[in-house]
């Protein structure tokens, strides 16, 4: 579903409008294993850079243009357990949770994890407990204080010169985007999250 998503967006994006069938989205390596998305057009790798999440409530798909990196994520809003947010998440992480206070914020910290992980992973093996998503977001010039988004409130953007968040409430998930650019950015940079 994930990738019917994404083929819808760069339908809808891409220079050339193609049918979907020869739109193709790819995202596994050569042995067969997960990897970053790319979407082929009749063959020819599409110049946008691409990202894809699932969850049990559905699938989104983020763009942005090429030469940057984008990662999305979609985490439940139910509560994460205390056990996993010692486990999972870096010491950084859990002062913010302890300091934001509200039900979601460990929800919120994961999907900003995942979604940093898939725009700037580069190939890396996934570990989250050494893997700081708010640290990688400040340091592109983005920071998400704690309580500045409650997940029953509107979507709020935070952009920097270098980077986009975005974070939306999304039929029971956080929705988590980012964009990390290398170039300052425009207010259409972001593709808005289709879901
Ligand atoms: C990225 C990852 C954390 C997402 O896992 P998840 O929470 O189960 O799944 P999500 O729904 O949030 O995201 C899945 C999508 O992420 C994308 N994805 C997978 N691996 C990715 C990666 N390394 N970077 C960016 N995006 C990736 C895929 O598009 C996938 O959707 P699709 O298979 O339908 O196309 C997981 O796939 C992972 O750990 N990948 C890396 C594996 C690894 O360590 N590789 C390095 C080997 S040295």
């Amino acid at each position: 579903m994930g990738r019917w998503v994404a083929k819808l967006l760069v339908q809808e994006h891409a220079a050339r409008r193609l049918p979907l069938a020869d739109i193709h989205i790819e995202s596994r390596d050569g042995r067969g294993r997960p990897a970053p998305p790319k979407a082929l057009l009749r063959g020819a790798q599409c110049r946008l850079e691409l990202a894809i999440a699932h969850s049990e409530h559905g699938a989104t798909a983020a763009l942005a243009p090429h030469g940057w990196t984008v990662g999305c994520d979609l985490t439940p809003c139910t509560a994460v357990a205390s056990a996993v947010v010692r486990r999972f998440m870096t010491g950084h992480e859990q002062s913010w949770i302890a300091a934001d206070a509200g039900p979601r914020a460990a929800s919120v910290v994961w999907a900003l994890k995942e979604a940093t992980y898939k725009a700037l992973g580069a190939g890396r093996p996934f570990l989250p407990a050494a893997w700081d998503g708010l640290a990688m977001l400040a340091l592109h010039g983005v920071r998400l204080k704690p309580s500045a988004w409650r997940n029953d409130g509107p979507p709020i953007v935070i952009r920097s010169n270098r980077a986009v968040l975005r974070l939306a409430q999304s039929s029971g998930d956080v929705s988590a985007v980012v964009a990390f650019g290398p170039s300052p950015c425009g207010r259409n940079c972001l593709a808005a999250p289709a879901s």
